[in-house]
């Protein structure tokens, strides 16, 4: 039995088959559409989501399974005061495969370890997001044809994202990236990350304080939220939430080729009218996200069309 906790639980040549095999049922939907019959997943949300947990019952839906589970712990028996442990013990007598968002660092892998079924880390505090990353990849393979031989700039919240931390944990094992981080220093990437992935593994990164300065260099920009739910002081939120605001002027100088992510939600760190632009791929990005979700519950549950 498989689970996905850490975006490094799948090895290199394993995100590949999962990205073919998403690329195959976005080309072919209907050879798809009863692999799952029978199945249950389970959304075991602590912490609220619209992408991840509606992308994961739409794609489980799409391969003809069927969904049960909660989307707040509001509504579970953890109010009552049921351990994570216990809680996913029961739910694997209800479901084959259970995705699960918590507002800890851990509990995911907490629950990996009770679970009688494969369990998928739907985001993790501010630790891991292992399928919004596979959702990224899918996104850059798709819009760049490629991951080695870029220029990454990740904007924003780069202490507390962690869709930031596991994708730079992913794209580190492709050769020649060049990674720009761009934040304020408050909400600068992790010390442990620098030390863990760029410095042990020698890696090209720099550390930069605006998008205008790197902003010709990027091929692909990856702005992030800053998450008013990570800060413990709201005057530090509110003086630091709108450091970042991509508009069309900040364009005018990047590249023809750009691809704008975002995993989002946003609030007003990509103005709307870049919308428009056809270097915006955040909505596509969306869209992947339950392509490749498909891919990956497949791919636990050992099934094959
Ligand atoms: N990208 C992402 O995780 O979005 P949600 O919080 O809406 O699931």
């Amino acid at each position: 039995m498989r689970h996905l906790i850490d975006p490094m639980d799948l090895s290199v040549e394993e995100i590949d088959k999962l990205l073919d095999l998403a690329d195959d049922i976005i080309a072919n939907k209907e050879k798809y559409s009863k692999v799952c019959e029978g199945k249950k997943l389970a959304t075991l949300f602590f912490e609220p989501s619209t992408r991840t947990r509606l992308s994961f019952e739409a794609a489980m839906m799409e391969l003809g399974g069927n969904v049960l589970g909660f989307s707040s712990a509001d509504s579970s028996s953890s109010t009552k005061g049921e351990s994570v442990g216990d809680t996913v013990k029961v739910v694997s007598c209800y479901a084959d495969i259970i995705a699960m968002r918590h507002p800890k660092e851990g509990a995911p892998f907490l629950a990996s370890l009770k679970s009688d079924v494969p369990i998928i880390n739907a985001g993790d505090g501010g630790h891991n997001h292992p399928t919004q990353t596979l959702t990224d990849l899918l996104t850059i393979r798709r819009e760049k044809g490629r991951f080695s031989n870029i220029t990454i700039g990740f904007c924003g919240d780069l202490k507390f994202g962690r869709t930031v931390h596991s994708l730079i944990k992913a794209l580190s094992r492709y050769e020649n990236i060049h990674f720009v981080m761009i934040s304020p220093e408050e909400l600068e990437i992790p010390e442990y990350l620098k030390e863990e992935v760029f410095e042990k593994k020698g890696l090209s990164y720099e550390q930069v304080r605006t998008i205008d300065e790197v902003i010709e260099r990027l091929d692909i920009l990856y702005m992030t939220r800053v998450q008013k739910e990570r800060f413990f002081n709201e005057a530090d939120y509110i003086r630091l939430k709108d450091t970042y605001i991509l508009d069309m002027p900040k364009l005018k100088n990047a590249k023809a080729d750009l691809s704008i992510l975002h995993p989002l939600p946003r609030v007003n760190e990509i103005a709307v009218e870049v919308d428009d632009d056809p270097r915006a791929c955040y909505f596509r990005q969306a869209l992947n996200g339950k392509y490749v979700r498909m891919a990956l519950i497949m791919t636990l549950l050992g099934l094959e069309a």
